[in-house]
């Protein structure tokens, strides 16, 4: 007997809310009759699939209803992030095979999308503002609970937003959707009772602050350019500041495009470069493996919150590690010693390792507590974030 298209699509949304629910991402009756509802392929008619071939790092493999439709099917509905976009124009009909890229565009994680919906605690009635449209599916998500006329999601990119207002029409959804900078709020829809961001930012702008009531919450993924992630919820105050906390669980989503790193660039590089391969060695208290500490990295990152990092072998020496800030034209190198350790040199106005070597020492001296631990506090001119004494 062959099982058609709609009863299979519809069996895969339960199988997938079994298994949010198995997970706890998915916690209210509510919100999975919205999983069961919500039919993500149309939302994702084709996306890129990771693969790791061995030797040639991370390549895209494309995946279409026209030309995998029983395997696209399934894998539409795996609770797995799905990119859509590649290095902000790359769409997977652009690709005859594998291709590389830096993802910009995708339906994230459905676990992780349902996790944020259960914790922004939406109420009926409630005006949303999404930052990050993307594929749709989250915004078909909440407007398939709450109704359209109280959803708002902004894109940045125009294509990727026309593919996700086309996807909603289809699904029978119609929350508002603008295109523009998401940092930059949607004022003409405010006042909201929660924002909830899907693209991760440095630092929360301050119209977020005036188009949300006080009371009402920001949901948003904090992030910085040593890719140190967090989950940060904040309640907006009467007096336009927010302050919240970090929440446990290790996520990652792409940084918010306006707030992408600069680009160094091969002349700046090789400038760098030969300026530290001439600065002074000291040895390393705090090494670049702090980078395997999700905590540690997001501590790290406090400290040289500027720094870009990338690891390096030069004529087949060590793999060296380098920070280098291209606002302040500071930049750190961390050379692996013989017997152990590392030796780092520095350059530039700011001692980039320094920095993080200090902040560091007071988190471990703390400590080292965990993330959960963390507070954020902000007036939209200066972010404070801050970790609590066991
Ligand atoms: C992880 S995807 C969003 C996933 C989406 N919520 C879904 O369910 O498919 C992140 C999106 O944020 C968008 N984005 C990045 N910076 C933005 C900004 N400043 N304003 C609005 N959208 C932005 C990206 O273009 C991308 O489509």
């Amino acid at each position: 007997m062959t099982v058609d298209f709609d009863t299979r699509a519809a069996a895969l949304r339960h199988e997938l809310a079994d298994e949010l629910e198995r997970t706890r991402d998915l916690r209210s009756p509510a919100w999975r009759r919205a999983i069961e509802r919500v039919p993500r392929h149309l939302f994702v008619p084709e996306f890129f699939q990771r693969t790791d071939p061995p030797g040639k790092g991370t390549l895209w493999a494309p995946v279409s209803s026209e030309h995998d439709t029983g395997r696209w099917l399934d894998l539409a509905y795996r609770n797995e992030t799905w990119v859509t976009q590649l290095d902000g124009h790359i769409a997977p009909r652009d690709a005859a095979g594998p291709v590389m890229g830096e993802p910009t565009s995708s339906s994230s994680l459905p676990g992780l999308v349902v996790h944020m919906l259960e914790l922004l605690d939406i109420a009926d009635g409630m005006r949303v503002l999404e930052i990050g449209t993307g594929t749709g599916y989250s915004s078909a998500l909440m407007s398939d609970r709450f109704g359209g006329d109280v959803i708002t999601s902004v894109e940045f990119d125009p294509g990727v937003a026309a593919n996700a207002a086309a996807a909603l029409r289809r699904a029978g959804y119609a929350p508002r959707l603008v295109v523009g900078d998401g940092l930059e709020g949607v004022p003409e829809h405010a006042p909201y009772d929660r924002i909830i961001a899907t693209c991760s930012v440095r630092y929360i702008p301050r119209a977020w602050l005036d188009q949300v009531r006080p009371g009402g919450r920001i949901l948003v993924p904090m992030t910085g350019w040593l890719h140190g992630h967090g989950l940060a919820l904040l309640e907006v105050g009467d007096d336009g500041t927010a302050e919240g906390r970090f929440l446990p669980g290790t996520i990652s989503f792409m940084i918010a495009r306006p707030q992408a790193a600069p680009e160094i660039g091969d002349e700046r590089r090789s400038a760098v470069f030969r300026a530290l391969a001439g600065a002074e060695p000291r040895p390393a208290v705090v090494g670049p493996d702090i980078r395997d500490d999700w905590t540690g990295l997001f501590v790290a990152q406090l400290g040289a919150p500027a720094a870009q990092q990338q690891t390096i072998r030069i004529d087949g020496g060590p793999w060296v590690d380098y920070f280098i800030d291209v606002a302040s034209g500071s930049a750190a190198s961390l050379t692996p010693e013989p017997g152990g350790g590392w030796s780092v040199r520095q350059v530039g106005p700011l001692r980039l390792w320094d920095d993080v070597e200090a902040v560091v020492g007071r988190w471990r001296a703390a400590g080292s507590p965990p993330q959960e631990q963390f507070r954020i506090r902000t007036n939209g001119k200066s972010q404070t974030v801050s970790w609590c004494m066991p």
